[in-house]
């Protein structure tokens, strides 16, 4: 099976991707990570089904603005679906990688469960900082570390090729791009990368 199969046959369900009640707290500590983002422009990459939209919706308020895409038709219909209430975010149908996205408008770039599915992750890693503003920023967040991350993709047709790099690698493939490394956590329950644009 392809990886946009897997999706695709994932977004036929009826709550597809939402965050376990024993991970709550793994998205309580995420959003502590993130600060106060009220007012804050979010580029959301890979938005799936919605679980992190719609709580993006509520942290940046109404004067902030939140863009999430993805490519699976039938997941931005459940994401649009969920944040139908929320003016300040737009749901659009793309890759992370050819999306087009005006330059410099973005203060956070946030690929939550996502960025091991990327196709050509230094491709986007180039657009990307071009789509933020001077002293914007990356993060790339999961509820678990990389090794289990890639154990539980192994189980999965569709996604078994799908690897997270350890923090320590995406952080040293960051500098090499120019992004400025400032946080690399790749621990069991957390996978927390952020960096400032290049
Ligand atoms: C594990 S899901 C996570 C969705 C959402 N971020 C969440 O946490 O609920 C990964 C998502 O990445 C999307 N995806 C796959 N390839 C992508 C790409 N090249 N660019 C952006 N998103 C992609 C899939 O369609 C899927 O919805």
């Amino acid at each position: 099976m392809e990886r946009a199969e897997f999706f695709d046959r994932l977004a036929t369900e009826l709550d597809p991707l939402a965050i376990l009640p024993e991970h709550e707290s793994r998205m309580e500590r995420l959003r502590e990570r993130l600060g106060d983002l009220r007012g804050k422009r979010v580029l959301e990459p890979g938005c799936g089904a919605g679980a992190l939209s719609r709580r993006l919706a509520e942290w940046v308020g109404r004067g902030g603005r939140v863009l999430a895409w993805d490519p699976s038709e039938g997941m931005v219909a459940h994401c649009r679906r969920v944040v139908q209430d929320f003016a300040q975010v737009e749901v659009a149908q793309g890759t992370a990688e050819e999306i087009v996205i005006g330059a410099g408008e973005w203060d956070l770039a946030l690929c939550f469960r996502v960025y091991p599915h990327l196709e050509k992750p230094e491709l986007f890693l180039g657009r990307c900082g071009d789509w933020l503003v001077p002293g914007g920023e990356l993060v790339v967040a999961n509820l678990e570390g990389s090794e289990s991350l890639n154990a539980m993709h192994a189980e999965l047709p569709g996604v078994r090729e799908d690897r997270m790099p350890a923090a320590e690698a995406l952080a040293a493939l960051l500098r090499e791009l120019g992004w400025q490394v400032v946080a690399a956590i790749d621990e069991p329950e957390e996978y927390y990368v952020r960096a400032r644009r290049p």
